[in-house]
């Protein structure tokens, strides 16, 4: 059976949380560069595109070595398409590939994707996808979804299912799919869920700090970090500290930890600048400098929240074009 110690030693583990329009190769470096022990998984890319070999998907699950080990992270409804992808991803060298049936966007579950497959009239095709998929690849075959769909009470008996047509592991984030992004994540759920499988389970949702990460992690194997590495990759860094001496910070209170911890706005710039500086470098190696340096407006957004003059410098950073113009901009920049 799969353990996720054949990806990581880190116990438990810290993963950066796929996020379309995020999560493409300069951003899950950056999260390996900082966080060496973290595991990435890309953004979701459609199956149906994959098959068709589209130009835009295969440049999107293109990945550096140094991303190892990195999941493929797929949606779409077809098995054989699924199939494929597992496929051309073990192909490619890629540790696992992920599917999507949390995606709550009405565009995705509209045609039966993402979400959709949770419930009950996609119930076969979502549990033919997970069989076929495990059968055609060594790759660990995992599921990313939420609680429910409207609430929690088939959560154990979908995610038990799962396991027996042979998922790797499940990463449950702990809102509902009519909720959306909307309220807070429940977790209970999810540690009621663990109790029943033999898989590993990873939760998610809202892990924004140290402290929160230490009360939500109960009895689960590990964690998926989204919002929470928006210009804060150092985050997986800090959740993977605080694990491997996890009974010496269990002494600090919350806002001890969080001290020991600071958040992005609070981490000193000469500690950031070369980490944002390389993630301008990777992003224009990855896309050219035209887009690349367009996609990094927003993370170096992300990157300024916070600091002293934030506005006025990210009206600034939010229209450069080239890479020298970022940097002369954070070059002049000091922060705390
Ligand atoms: C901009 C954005 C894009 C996302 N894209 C994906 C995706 O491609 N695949 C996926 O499984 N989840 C996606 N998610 C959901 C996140 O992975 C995560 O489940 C959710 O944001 C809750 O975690 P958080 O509270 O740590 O952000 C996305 C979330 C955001 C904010």
């Amino acid at each position: 059976m799969f353990t996720w110690s054949q990806f990581t030693n880190a116990n438990p583990a810290i993963v950066q949380s796929p996020m379309a329009g995020y999560t493409d190769s300069a951003y899950k470096q950056i999260a390996r560069m900082v966080a060496p022990e973290a595991v990435v998984v890309t953004e979701f890319v459609s199956t149906d595109a994959l098959y068709y070999d589209s130009p835009k998907s295969l440049r999107m699950i293109a990945f550096d070595e140094c991303e190892h080990p990195v999941i493929l992270q797929v949606f779409g409804k077809t098995p054989e398409r699924f199939v494929a992808a597992a496929k051309k991803a073990e192909a490619m060298g890629y540790d696992g590939i992920d599917i999507n049936m949390g995606c709550p966007a009405k565009k995705v579950i509209k045609s039966d994707h993402g979400s959709a497959l949770v419930k009950i009239k996609n119930r076969c095709v979502a549990m033919q996808i997970v069989s076929d998929m495990a059968r055609a690849v060594k790759i660990p075959v995992s599921v990313k979804t939420r609680i429910g769909w409207e609430n929690a009470d088939d959560l154990v008996d979908f995610c038990k299912e799962l396991e027996k047509n042979g998922c790797a592991a499940v990463t449950i984030h702990g809102r509902t799919t009519v909720q959306g992004y909307r309220g807070e994540a429940d977790w209970e759920p999810i540690y009621e869920l663990k109790k029943n499988l033999s898989i590993p389970v990873f939760g998610n949702g809202d892990i924004t700090s140290v402290s929160s990460f230490r009360s939500k992690l109960g009895n689960l194997d590990g964690v998926y970090v989204a919002r929470g590495t928006f210009g804060d990759p150092w985050i997986l860094q800090d959740l993977l500290e605080y694990s491997r001496n996890r009974t010496q910070y269990d002494q600090l209170s919350d806002e001890q930890l969080d001290e020991k911890f600071p958040r992005s706005e609070n981490i000193p710039w000469d500690k950031k600048l070369p980490v944002i500086l390389r993630h301008c470098e990777l992003a224009v190696k990855c896309k050219g400098e035209k887009l690349g340096m367009l996609e990094m407006r927003k993370h170096l957004a992300a990157y300024i929240k916070g600091l002293p003059g934030a506005r006025e410098l990210r009206e600034k950073l939010v229209r450069v074009e080239t890479y020298s113009e970022a940097g002369a901009l954070l070059l002049s920049t000091s922060g705390p």
